[in-house]
């Protein structure tokens, strides 16, 4: 996909040559700044009753009289805000994608000055609107045409713009990474998948990539993550890859994610219903391999190690049992006493390996609980850090990447819950704030740096008719890693 911006040409937007001309419409009234063809057209339309100022209302119009391109469609946004102007493109790209459109042009109307946030949303929201899932399924409708977009703003804002397009078809390139993956089936995406993904991505940007296999992963002493493991056929990997995109000395922020390849539960068996969803909870470990991609694209000037405990979670003959005890990296022991509750059991030991990078900072992101779900629905990831800090940074992140993530609290009151008989800890609570008791779990393997946790299990994927991985959180975490660059 190829993105490019252009000022508006002297002779107005009729003047703008392309396959389709969009025009997101700001606000709830007819925008005065509109020029002859396209003012007559829109109010025209609006006396018929054929639009209406209304978030996401779309028109389309075919070779209008008057015009440079072909097609004309009409979408409107509520206020100028990056964030409604990125749901009326989503809306708009509806209606045009499947039209023979190569060069689609995008404007807007009734607003003053566009932002590099703007240019961003329009990358995302073609990104996402041409992707399509065909790995598996020959049969899948094409793929648009749409090769090529521009956003037609003003001129002196065009540098930023263009940085922000930039960073937009960087970032999409990340998101359709970690969406592909996690959209292929369990037998396909299996570790040994994940490392090889993790391999190519190395090769293609010259990052430094290691595997450890079951041999290695038994020798460093990860008896947590191995407990999971051990019930699968499947062989279990350990990836750590690295980004080095500033001086050696310089301490990496480190982003951990969850590689369970397939989560059956293991003996504390989950129902039926839907579990083939749970070829999805490797969605933290695809947003980590699609950041690292975006950063690979960007350059900038950091250091940053991807590290991914890949596996499934399967009952068997080998599989862990409840009640059953392991002993950590850390050397702190684990009673397991719900097999399902196994993320947490994969990221701990990966938690402990961040140690050795000497971290400024890190990261896990993981489909972590059900209990998360519960809470914030699909909208918002959940948040939690015990630093305050990077707790700030990561929710800006969030805000600037339009990638909604909400603070949960970590409170050592909700440690209780997971004192154990038999260990120096139980891996699951009661029932009640589940996700921040698994939070808390977490935090006990990251006393030595800078720590947060990201659940992403209602946001890494969608069910339904639209069911398919999101690629959610790599805009949030491209955006903090190009800060943390930055500062
Ligand atoms: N991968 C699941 C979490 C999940 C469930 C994500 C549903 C998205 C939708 C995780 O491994 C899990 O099974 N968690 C348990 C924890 C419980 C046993 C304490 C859960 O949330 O039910
Ligand atoms: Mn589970
Ligand atoms: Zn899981």
């Amino acid at each position: 996909m190829d993105f490019n911006t252009q000022p508006t040409p002297a002779a107005g937007l009729a003047a703008v040559a392309a396959d389709a001309l969009l025009v997101v419409v700001v606000g709830n009234a007819m925008p005065s700044s509109l020029d002859k063809p396209l003012a007559t057209l829109l109010s025209d339309a609006v006396a018929q009753g054929d639009f209406e100022f209304k978030a996401n209302r779309c028109l389309y119009m075919h070779r209008p009289a008057g015009l440079q391109a072909t097609r004309l469609a009409w979408v409107c946004a509520p206020n100028d805000s990056a964030k409604a102007f990125k749901s009326a493109l989503a809306a708009g790209l509806a209606a045009v994608k499947a039209l023979g459109v190569s060069t689609l042009a995008v404007a807007r109307a009734g607003a003053e000055t566009l932002t590099d946030t703007h240019a961003e949303a329009l990358a995302a929201a073609v990104a996402d609107a041409v992707y399509v899932y065909r790995h598996t399924k020959p049969s899948a409708p094409a793929a648009p045409k749409l090769s090529k977009a521009i956003l037609v703003g003003g001129k002196k804002e065009s540098a930023s713009l263009a940085r922000g397009l930039v960073r937009g078809a960087a970032i999409a390139a990340g998101v359709d990474l970690a969406r592909e993956c996690a959209n292929r089936p369990a037998n396909h995406a299996t570790p040994s998948f994940l490392a090889s993904e993790a391999r190519r991505l190395g090769k293609q940007y010259g990052m430094k990539v290691e595997v450890l296999d079951r041999r290695q992963i038994e020798k460093l002493g990860m008896g947590s993550f191995l407990a999971v493991s051990q019930g699968s056929a499947e062989p279990p990997r350990f990836i750590v890859m690295r980004y080095d995109g500033a001086a050696k000395h310089k301490a990496p922020i480190v982003l951990v994610g969850k590689g369970i390849t397939f989560d059956t539960g293991g003996i504390s068996l989950k129902p039926a219903a839907e579990m083939d969803e749970m070829k999805f909870d490797m969605g933290g470990a695809a947003s980590v391999l699609g950041t690292l991609r975006a950063l690979g694209e960007l350059r900038p000037k950091v250091n940053v190690v991807g590290l991914i405990p890949a596996c499934e979670n399967m009952p068997g003959g080998r599989a862990v049992k409840p009640g059953d005890v392991v002993r950590s990296l850390s050397g702190q022991t684990i009673e397991i006493l719900n097999t399902d509750a196994e993320g947490r059991l994969i990221l701990c030991d990966a938690l402990t390996y961040a140690e050795r990078f000497k971290p400024a900072a890190v990261v896990d992101i993981a489909t972590l609980t059900g209990a998360c779900v519960v809470a914030l629905g699909h909208h918002h990831t959940g948040l939690f850090a015990a630093d305050e800090s990077l707790a700030a940074d990561l929710l800006a992140a969030s805000r600037h990447a339009l990638d909604p993530a909400w603070r949960l609290p970590l409170d050592e009151e909700y440690d209780e819950a997971l004192k154990s008989h038999f260990a120096d800890m139980a891996n699951v609570g009661p029932r009640p704030g589940g996700a921040i008791t698994a939070a808390m779990f977490l935090k006990r393997f990251t006393a030595k740096y800078p720590w947060a946790h990201l659940d992403v299990a209602g946001t890494a994927w969608k069910s339904g008719a639209a069911k398919g991985a999101t690629g959610r959180p790599v805009p949030l975490l491209t955006h903090f890693v190009l800060a943390r660059a930055a500062a």
